[in-house]
């Protein structure tokens, strides 16, 4: 009895280990890319894309990133773009640049990481009409001339000089869409500073950023001459941590990556 149980237990044993695991689904999506007939750099991206940890290659980007370019099809309809000059600033992957280009505008994207730079260009090499350079956005860029409009996406609160930035902005265009992060005040001349980890992909190039209150964006828009529309609205929102339609408190909080405003400028 003993011995039929202890051969029934191995007999067990090496069932079980003659069977191999299933691979993880990392080991699946490698054997898929690798068997595939994917270019040498299609596979790079594919593979580049799902070993980072950044934000910038996180699904909550993506979400966020499909919300606001929905919202400026909404504000400009789909056929304004064709033959435009499109500039995106601070454009990480050139996403939304490529899109807009995919849409018949000649698009310029600057984004301050050589590395980010690469890695875009490669991702987006067939698409047509999207140039995407190098450049420190603390600087000037004026050099690249005039645009019909400039996207102006998470970037503002990375940038240390925000008046001379802006200042360069408002006279490259009569038209800016733009996001960013505020401190919760109504001073119009509040602005927080706030040092960020040059270290991570997605934040300020200096290791200093700011806080500006939304009445202080608003101020300087004014003050170049334009006129603003207030998108501070939900269906911009991304689960709890991207929020357009909050309520001010006035506790001078610089707002985490949560609090954010949204305006559509255009020459008065
Ligand atoms: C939060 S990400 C936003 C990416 C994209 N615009 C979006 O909204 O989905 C900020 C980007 O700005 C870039 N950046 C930060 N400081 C910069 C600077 N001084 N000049 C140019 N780019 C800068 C970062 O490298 C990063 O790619």
């Amino acid at each position: 009895m003993l011995d039929r149980i202890k051969r029934s237990f191995n007999g067990l044993r090496s069932l079980v280990r003659s069977l191999r695991p299933l691979p993880t689904d990392f080991e699946r999506f490698q054997l898929l890319v690798f068997t595939s007939t994917m270019t040498p750099i299609d596979r790079h991206v594919a593979l580049y894309m799902a070993t980072r940890k950044d934000a910038i290659f996180a699904v909550s980007y993506a979400h966020w990133r499909t919300k606001r370019i929905n919202k400026i099809l909404e504000l400009y309809g789909m056929d304004w773009f064709k033959g435009k000059r499109v500039l995106e600033l601070g454009s990480a992957l050139s996403d939304i640049g490529a899109f807009f280009a995919d849409l018949g505008a000649e698009v310029i994207c600057l984004e301050g990481r050589q590395e980010t730079v690469n890695f875009a260009r490669l991702k987006h090499r067939n698409v047509p009409r999207l140039q995407i350079e190098q450049c420190d956005l603390e600087g000037d860029f004026s050099h690249y001339g005039k645009f019909d409009l400039i996207i102006h996406f998470g970037l503002l609160y990375h940038i240390k000089n925000v008046d001379e930035h802006m200042a360069r902005c408002f006279a490259m265009t009569d038209s800016m869409i733009m996001e960013t992060v505020v401190c919760d005040s109504q001073d119009p001349h509040k602005m927080l500073l706030v040092p960020e980890p040059k270290a991570v992909l997605e934040q300020s190039l200096h290791g200093m950023g700011s806080r500006p209150s939304p009445f202080y964006v608003e101020r300087l828009g004014t003050e170049a001459g334009f006129k603003f529309d207030r998108h501070f609205t939900a269906d911009l929102n991304f689960e709890d941590r991207f929020i357009y339609d909050w309520p001010h408190q006035n506790d001078d909080s610089h707002g985490d990556w949560q609090k954010r405003r949204f305006w559509r400028f255009d020459r008065a």
